[in-house]
């Protein structure tokens, strides 16, 4: 059972972070106003924000200031809806469908699809970069660091070429874990440590912090891949069954349905042994390690 205390923080935090990326967003009547109009489309109103969840309270607990971590969420969530655009596109999933809405490029088309990504890519370091936006300007580098390396060929962009690289073979379960690791690992790890980046936690708390982030970055992918073969469309607000429809590799692939449920407890175990140093303070943290392996969409 989830508690109700959370789920209200969750409500509260969600909202905050939709505000956050309203004011963030180009207004809609701005010139270009299509490609405006397409990167508020897919940015508000939509999905579950968890590298926002994540950020906020990893700050809450470095004793950030809410300001600094509105940029860093904002930031983190124009990461990750480019990359929902571009992997929704013909060339790369094919998918019509996303948080209950036609995709970017069925709604507008392909160039505005490839814009918007192009475009919200460049805002998340735009926001981030502002002067003045950290306490440390030193914390303020290496969030910059951070997130560019979580999102490129080393990261994200780099998990998402393996796994169009994957399609139809077999791989092994350590190959699977790297390409995970990358295309969904990356951005929610550091989701969590440019959150914990806007206080002023110590390596070894950054350190530990890092521990519990890669276990929930790895878990968030392997429920993705267990709800794409359990859910239904509706509930997931994109096309269920897609991964086995396109011959993708997934943890439902290699262990079967039992085993990835399996290894999901045993990384939500993990990622809260991470956090045993933080006691009280990490209980965000924990309830959203729970959040992450028991959601339903
Ligand atoms: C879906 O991410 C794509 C993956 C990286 C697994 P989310 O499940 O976080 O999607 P939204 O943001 O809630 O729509
Ligand atoms: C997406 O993985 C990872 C990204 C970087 C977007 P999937 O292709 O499994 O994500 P969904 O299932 O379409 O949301
Ligand atoms: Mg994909
Ligand atoms: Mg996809
Ligand atoms: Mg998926």
């Amino acid at each position: 059972m989830t508690d109700q205390k959370f789920t209200d923080w969750m409500a509260r935090q969600q909202a905050r972070a939709e505000q956050a990326l309203e004011a963030a967003l180009p207004a809609a009547g701005l010139g270009p106003a299509r490609l405006h109009e397409a990167m508020r489309y897919t940015t508000l109103g939509g999905g579950k924000r968890v590298r926002p969840l994540l950020a906020f309270a990893a700050a809450e607990l470095a004793g950030g200031q809410p300001a600094t971590a509105d940029a860093v969420a904002c930031a983190l969530e124009c990461i990750h809806v480019y990359s929902l655009v571009h992997d929704d596109m013909p060339c790369m999933d094919d998918d019509s469908l996303r948080r209950g809405k036609p995709t970017v490029h069925v709604q507008y088309d392909e160039a505005t699809a490839l814009l918007v990504g192009d475009a919200l890519q460049t805002l998340a370091f735009d926001l981030l970069s502002a002067p003045g936006l950290f306490e440390r300007s030193d914390r303020q580098l290496r969030a910059l660091h951070t997130l560019a390396r979580a999102s490129g060929s080393r990261g994200m962009a780099g998990g998402q070429a393996i796994d169009l690289a994957s399609v139809g073979r077999d791989i092994t379960l350590a190959e699977l874990e790297v390409m995970h690791l990358h295309k969904t690992g990356a951005l929610i790890r550091a989701a969590v440590l440019l959150g914990a980046l806007c206080g002023d936690l110590d390596e070894a708390g950054l350190d530990q912090l890092d521990h519990y982030a890669r276990s929930i970055g790895l878990l968030f992918q392997v429920v993705d891949d267990i709800l794409d073969a359990t859910a239904d469309t509706a509930t997931l607000g994109k096309t269920a069954g897609k991964d086995a429809a396109h011959n993708k590799p997934t943890y439902v692939s290699l262990l079967g349905l039992v085993e990835a449920r399996a290894l999901a407890s045993s990384l939500a175990e993990n990622a809260d042994a991470a956090l045993a140093g933080f006691g009280a303070q990490a209980q965000r943290l924990r309830e959203l390690t729970h959040y992450i392996v028991s959601r339903q969409f």
